[in-house]
């Protein structure tokens, strides 16, 4: 069962509508509408608010601002996460970025909500902010911690020494912009008050963290808090923690005794839910002649938001790629008045991949080398800064077989020198890197008389396709075709996962899941064995097999439910769980990472510059694949948001107000079907032993680091034009 194709087993609930998502919930009784009032300038003050004549409009319950709002939980630097800290919203008159929320209006219609906040009236000082990283970047500062606990800089060897020495030298400046995630489902809620407690239903990826952070937030017992998100349409690390949509839903919920819903437009979640922080990054690669590395360094710079530091760990994975004896990494904090950063998709991998796969193709070019071969003779024998043995590195086999299935020989050598009708044409290629990372998951699989297993624990699915590999692990683990396994998921009253976010969910989850089965698998064969009424009575365990829903013990066969009804009717139930990585020695003990190689081929019109996607070609090594539909599904979708950064996304400040001023979909580009040609994602057979007990590591965030980089090296191959200031846009071609 493990690794095939099966299709999505909460497909059918999706397509016919029945898959119910946060805002379509409808609770006890009939909801009230928020609708939240976003501030007009960046940075300053309230001077005055007048709720007046929202209060007075039809149907209005309420309309709270700083002045109402209960007092909240604050922000606990000491929790180790910030999805897990308090989220206090309407704290008082500041306004520390555009749109931050200053009001909300509770309506019983969504239209009378909107109309209420339409009719709020604010007046600010101030408006003036720092809202231009470039003007900033002096001002820059260490940040405490990178995300996920990584180092902010690293050195080995030494650097300027190694660099200056190099025979062949690449120093360059690239920058990315603004990216946001942009799921398909906004970010939603409904709250339902009864007596202490409040269920909330809402759209989040760690239902864990969106638990404590409601409860402190609202200073309640975490027991009170009931968090229902069953179906969740896309997070891309928006919805790791919890936005004012629910803090405000659950405080009005609270004040008005009554179920309230509250959904951000597209546009407030532009301002509202963080954002990938711009970056300028400096690459710095020296080597021999023969393009052995000598040197390597990548100092970043990002913007981030002064009162809630957030720094993505762009330079992070330049540590574990190539070999080279001095190496540099670096990453500094520009303040700006703009709303927090946040993880987005390959939160720092993904921008900081852009920039030193460009710079390799730099090199390959300076050299007159081909870039694969290049990759190829860098490849280290151990993680080059820990100091410790890979756990399963295939890049190598990764950048031969991309190389092979492309086509790859077929580059045009030069610049510039294959034409196309109007297009000149270029290949590129990059290497894919990323780190894999586990969460301390609990899950709990019940055995039931009727012989079906359920599945419970409250990990999430963003569409990825968690609710299929659980099922695949669980049918597997006890030998039941895959619709005798219920699973069920997003509910704080299951047993605690981590999560889905970065690239940890299915092997943090699976894993727990084949724990419990393994249990039960020891329970079902205890019982079998001291019964007197089973045909397995006395039989050595030892030779028992699970498949198509009985336990086989040479020739003699009893049906799981036979076992379960006779002993246990009420079900055998046992739970399973994955460290914390950091508590598992492997994790310190070895570089535990995912590999890729992206190939892509581009047309350039050779007159206006527009550039179109021909061809992409991704091939992955990911340990053990749980799924072969859904692992390729990421990838390939990791692989068109690459696409978009290297072509299309980037969300544009206005430098007057701070505001994104592209955010719409109309304006905020991401690739649609007529950007994308045919793109591939195959991926090599594997099994990382050190990783977990089932060999399988994360897919979701690999697809995109390194796509980017492959495309712009392309667009290079295809018009000897270098842009590093991205997207590659047409006027930067020209
Ligand atoms: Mo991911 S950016 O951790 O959802």
């Amino acid at each position: 069962m493990i690794g095939q194709a099966l299709n999505r087993v909460d497909g059918p609930l999706k397509v016919a509508g029945q898959a119910t998502y946060a805002y379509e919930q409808w609770g006890a009784g009939q909801p009230l509408y928020g609708f939240i009032v976003g501030a007009t300038i960046g940075k300053g003050r309230i001077t005055r608010i007048d709720t007046e004549n929202a209060e007075r409009a039809p149907g209005v319950k309420m309309v709270m601002t700083h002045h109402n709002a209960p007092a909240q939980g604050v922000r606990d630097e000491s929790i180790p996460f910030e999805y897990w800290r308090a989220q206090p919203v309407l704290t008082g008159p500041d306004v520390h970025y555009y749109g931050e929320p200053v009001a909300l209006a509770v309506a019983t219609t969504l239209e009378g909500a909107r109309a209420a906040a339409d009719l709020v009236e604010v007046e600010y000082t101030g408006g003036r902010g720092r809202f231009n990283f470039a003007e900033q970047e002096d001002e820059v500062y260490i940040p405490k911690v990178v995300n996920a606990g990584l180092p902010t800089d690293t050195a080995v060897g030494d650097f300027d020494a190694g660099f200056d020495s190099a025979a062949v030298k690449v120093d360059q400046l690239y920058t990315t912009p603004y990216e946001l995630s942009m799921p398909m489902e906004p970010h939603a809620c409904l709250v339902e008050p009864r007596d202490e407690d409040l269920t909330v239903y809402v759209s989040c990826q760690i239902v864990d963290a969106a638990r404590a952070s409601v409860a402190a937030t609202l200073r309640l017992d975490p027991e009170r808090v009931h968090i229902v998100t069953p179906f969740v349409g896309g997070g891309f690390g928006s919805k790791l923690g919890i936005h004012s949509e629910t803090i405000l839903a659950a405080l009005a919920a609270r004040e008005l005794r009554q179920p309230v819903k509250v959904a951000m437009t597209r546009q407030q979640i532009f301002q509202l839910v963080g954002n990938r922080p711009t970056t300028s990054q400096r690459v710095r690669l020296g080597a021999e002649q023969d393009g052995r590395l000598s040197a390597i360094a990548h100092d970043v710079t990002m913007h981030t938001n002064p009162d809630v530091e957030y720094a993505e760990q762009t330079a992070a994975t330049t540590r574990s790629l190539y070999a080279a004896p001095h190496r540099l990494t670096s990453h500094r904090l520009a303040p700006l008045d703009l709303p927090p950063g946040t993880d987005v998709r390959a939160p720092g991998e993904a921008p900081g991949m852009l920039a030193v796969e460009s710079a390799m193709d730099e090199l390959a070019h300076a050299i007159g080398m081909d870039p694969v071969e290049l990759r190829i003779l860098n490849e280290p024998t151990v993680d080059p800064e820990r100091d410790v043995p890979y756990s399963d590195r295939h890049l190598v086999d990764c950048l031969r077989d991309g190389a092979r299935r492309f086509g790859w020989e077929h580059r045009p050598g030069t610049p510039a020198s294959v034409r196309d009708g109007r297009w000149l044409v270029g290949y590129g290629m990059s290497a894919a890197i990323r780190g894999h990372f586990q969460g301390p998951t609990a899950v709990r699989v019940r055995l039931e008389a009727d012989g079906t297993a359920v599945v419970q624990t409250d990990m999430t699915d963003l569409g990825t396709g968690t609710y299929t590999v659980l099922t695949q692990v669980a049918a597997e683990g006890l030998g039941l075709p895959p619709d005798r396994v219920r699973i069920e998921l997003g509910r704080s009253e299951f047993p605690t996962s981590w999560g889905s976010g970065g690239s940890w969910g299915a092997a943090s989850s699976c894993n727990a899941v084949h724990g419990a089965c393994m249990t039960l698998r020891e329970q079902l064969l205890a019982a079998a064995r001291g019964d007197t009424r089973s045909p397995l009575h006395g039989l050595d365990p030892a030779d028992a097999v699970f498949s198509d829903g009985n336990v086989v013990v040479g020739r003699a066969s009893e049906a799981l439910s036979e076992i379960v009804a006779r002993n246990h009717p009420e079900g055998f139930e046992a739970e399973g769980g994955t460290r914390f990585m950091g508590d598992d020695p492997n994790y310190t003990d070895y570089s535990i990472n995912t590999y890729g190689a992206h190939f892509a081929e581009v047309g350039v019109d050779a007159d206006t510059a527009e550039i179109r996607l021909r061809r992409m070609l991704g091939v992955f090594s990911v340990g053990r694949v749980l799924n072969a539909k859904t692992a390729r599904s990421q990838l390939i979708g990791g692989m068109i948001w690459g696409a978009g950064a290297a072509l299309e996304e980037e969300a544009v400040v206005d430098l007057r107000t701070g505001a994104f001023v592209n955010r719409d979909f109309a304006q905020y580009l991401v690739p649609v079907h007529a950007d994308i040609p045919d793109v591939e994602a195959v991926i090599l057979d594997g099994y990382d032993d050190k990783a977990n007990v089932l060999g399988a590591k994360g897919v979701g965030e690999l697809g995109i680091c390194g796509a980017g980089a492959s495309i712009a090296n392309a667009v290079f191959n295809a018009t000897g034009v270098r842009v590093r200031d991205f997207p590659i846009t047409i006027e930067k071609v020209l």
